[in-house]
């Protein structure tokens, strides 16, 4: 499905349901899907019932005919597995396949993402239809993809997990002496005597605070949100196992959901062919959070193409207000999505449901039935733009300077303890540098901590909280050898297992900040005394969530303080080290500094936009996303104007926009209408 022999466009399509529809309808279905151009569906998402009614039948003629079917109209398939929602009949039989929340309470059969991970009877039978399927659709040409499951995700706290979390335990610490130690059980005298005093840290164990966040051992919960997602990642990878022993080539893969908390992507990456996920911007949300989402979600796999698995092409049903994506919206996100590494644009759903939650959730076929909608026109529109682009943009890289690491293990643990501040959010305090960046159009990948840090220029890390056993070598021997890198407040306090690091914050960081960290004053929400302020070039910002008090041990100060008793300390840093040099930024600021500040930076680096927006101070006006691509072909510059009024951009270099065929010569404006495109194969 990315970068596959089989494919030579990007694929246009999305969930198809056929089985809750009569036959006369299939028809009807390709027709439109001619009209809209489009060529890929995903199919059997959400079959198990139909295809397993009970322990030992197995039924698959209707998805024998889909497949017939779908294969004879010409279309692709991203083939599901089913495995997101279990049949009720094993709920019946098999209690343990049923989850337990996090209140201890039990769940009966209903909803979906209800198996759980740990169950041998999930297990058993997902794996057991996974290879059926694969047995039987082997020989179909058309499958693109496996599409494992469905959004896999939430939690489990059953007996069964109770059990397997011990065994993850002793596999991961040996001793039980070594987990006391990890996990710090002499505070409170918790002291573990045997495997089996481990319980799992829900509600009944109060290992979860008042909020049900924050968390008495934060080891505990640590360890249980890594076996959880290890749990789930275990079930995709029977599946997969299952479905490669008949079909070696079929890359595979499951929908992710970005930045979604509970599972860590960046261990699930490693066992997945591809990336995929799916893209549900909430209305009115900044267009920079979805353009980090695939930002990261490209990081996953070193900046490799993924496939935009879904995306509603009009409305979704799950908020409290359901709006439209207004006109040209729809194309506009389709195209930040190839923007930022996406290779497929793919929607839930081809045709409306008439019953059940989703529907009033958006599709390609609304419930009047035809072509005659605006929604339609639009994909059909979209569809034919995508047919002409053919294959010049597939496997394109975006040339990336500046990287953010962003590190799961940090989002878990920066929450889980009390204190200092209820505010600190490390998703945001990313987000705060990564639009800045968005802002000055510089483009970004996101990487873990396992992924090198030599290819850039720029590395942030802001809050990285948990700097774990050897990151800070990597990090020390980036700067020596000349790489600029920045971290904020709230850095370097602890190891793997949210132990804190002795001899003064921010621990291992230190000798590469130049600073110490003597304390840090947690500033409420609203406060109404002491707004703590610092001045930079000559302008005052804000400092907020939490001022750090420190020392300068060899870094040059950039500013400090304005008021309260830390007036005159450091609020800015930076430090040369080897060849290169560390910012520290110790409190949170505003949107108006990180540009300021990044602005400088990236200008010292010679990173620079790779086009020029008339109006500079974009939160005065509308955002125009710019990003590059490159492949074989040629470089990419996307341009998309978020904004709903028209902008222009100034080219550095001429190029041709593919989408409409108009030619630039460098310096000249590309002009774009409220939510208007632009893709520009450089010359
Ligand atoms: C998810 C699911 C789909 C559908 C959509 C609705 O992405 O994977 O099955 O429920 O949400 O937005
Ligand atoms: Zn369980």
């Amino acid at each position: 499905m990315i970068e596959s022999s089989k494919v030579h466009k990007i694929l246009y399509g999305g969930d198809y349901n056929p089985e809750q529809w009569p036959k006369e309808i299939w028809q009807e279905d390709m027709r439109m899907f001619q009209i809209a151009h489009i060529d890929v569906v995903t199919l059997n998402v959400f079959s198990w019932a139909a295809l397993q009614p009970d322990e030992v039948t197995y039924d698959f003629s209707k998805l024998d005919e889909i497949m017939e079917y779908v294969r004879k109209n010409g279309l692709k398939v991203c083939f599901a597995t089913s495995t997101a929602a279990h049949p009720a009949w094993m709920a019946r039989k098999y209690p343990d396949i049923l989850r337990v929340e996090k209140t201890g309470m039990k769940r009966k059969f209903g909803s979906r993402h209800n198996s759980c991970p740990n169950s041998p009877t999930y297990r058993e039978y997902s794996v057991a239809l996974a290879e059926q399927l694969a047995r039987r659709y082997k020989d179909y040409d058309n499958i693109v993809a496996w599409h494992i499951s469905n959004e896999y995700g939430g939690e489990c706290y059953c007996e069964n997990c109770e059990k397997a979390f011990r065994v993850w335990l002793r596999k991961k610490y040996g001793t039980i002496d070594e987990l006391n130690r990890a996990w710090n059980t002499s505070f409170w005298g918790h002291t573990l005597y045997d495997w089996d005093d481990v319980v799992v840290p829900d509600m009944r164990s109060e290992e979860f605070e008042w909020d049900g966040i924050r968390t008495n051992f934060q080891g505990i919960s640590l360890d249980y949100r890594r076996f959880n997602s290890d749990s789930m990642l275990e079930c995709y990878c029977m599946e997969r196992d299952a479905v490669r022993k008949y079909t070696p080539d079929i890359p595979v893969t499951t929908n992710l959901m970005g930045f979604y908390k509970t599972l860590d992507y960046q261990k699930w990456e490693k066992e997945m062919d591809f990336v995929s996920w799916d893209s549900y911007p909430p209305y009115g949300a900044e267009p920079e959070h979805n353009a980090m989402a695939h930002d990261l979600m490209r990081g996953l796999k070193g900046g490799k193409p993924f496939a935009l698995m879904e995306q509603t092409p009009s409305v979704s049903n799950w908020h409290a207000y359901c709006a439209l994506k207004r006109p040209g919206v729809m194309r506009l996100l389709s195209y930040q999505a190839v923007a930022h590494g996406a290779d497929t644009v793919m929607f839930f759903q081809m045709r409306r449901s008439i019953g059940a939650c989703e529907k009033y959730h958006g599709a390609v076929i609304d419930h009047v039935g035809n072509e005659n909608t605006r929604v339609f026109r639009e994909i059909a529109a979209l569809g034919g733009e995508l047919s002409n682009l053919g294959d010049t943009l597939l496997g394109g890289r975006t040339p990336a300077k500046a990287a953010i690491v962003f590190d799961w293990d940090n989002w878990w643990a920066t929450e889980l303890s009390a204190g200092p501040s209820n505010l600190i959010d490390y998703y945001d305090e990313v987000y705060q540098y990564y639009k800045a960046l968005q802002n000055l159009h510089i483009p970004v990948d996101f990487i873990g901590i396992e992924d090198d840090l030599a290819p850039y220029a720029l590395v942030l890390a802001p809050m990285l909280y948990m700097c774990k056993d050897g990151y800070d070598g990597k990090i020390r021997a980036y700067v020596k050898a000349g790489g600029t890198f920045l971290t904020s407040y709230f850095s370097g306090y602890v190891e793997e297992h949210d132990l804190v690091v002795t001899g003064g914050y921010p621990g291992r960081l230190r000798d590469i900040l130049g600073i110490w960290v003597e304390e840090s004053d947690a500033v409420p929400e609203g406060d109404e005394g002491i707004r703590h302020t610092f001045r930079y070039e000559g302008e005052t910002y804000p400092a907020e969530i939490l001022c750090d008090l420190l020392h300068t041990e060899g870094a040059e100060t950039l500013a400090v303080y304005d008021n309260d008793f830390y007036a005159g300390m450091p609020v800015l840093t930076r430090n040369s080290f080897g060849s290169g040099c560390a910012y520290y930024v110790a409190a949170r600021s505003s949107q108006t500094f990180y540009r300021k500040l990044l602005q400088k930076i990236t200008g010292e680096l010679h990173i620079q936009p790779p086009a020029k927006q008339e109006r500079p101070e974009a939160d005065d006006g509308g955002f125009v996303e710019m990003t590059l691509r490159e492949n074989q072909n040629g470089s990419f510059l996307f341009l998309l104007n978020h904004g709903d009024a028209a902008e222009c951009v100034t080219l550095e270099q001429g190029g041709r926009n593919l989408l409409d065929g108009s030619e630039y010569r460098a310096g000249e404006t590309v002009a774009l209408d409220p939510k208007g495109a632009a893709i520009l194969c450089l010359s």
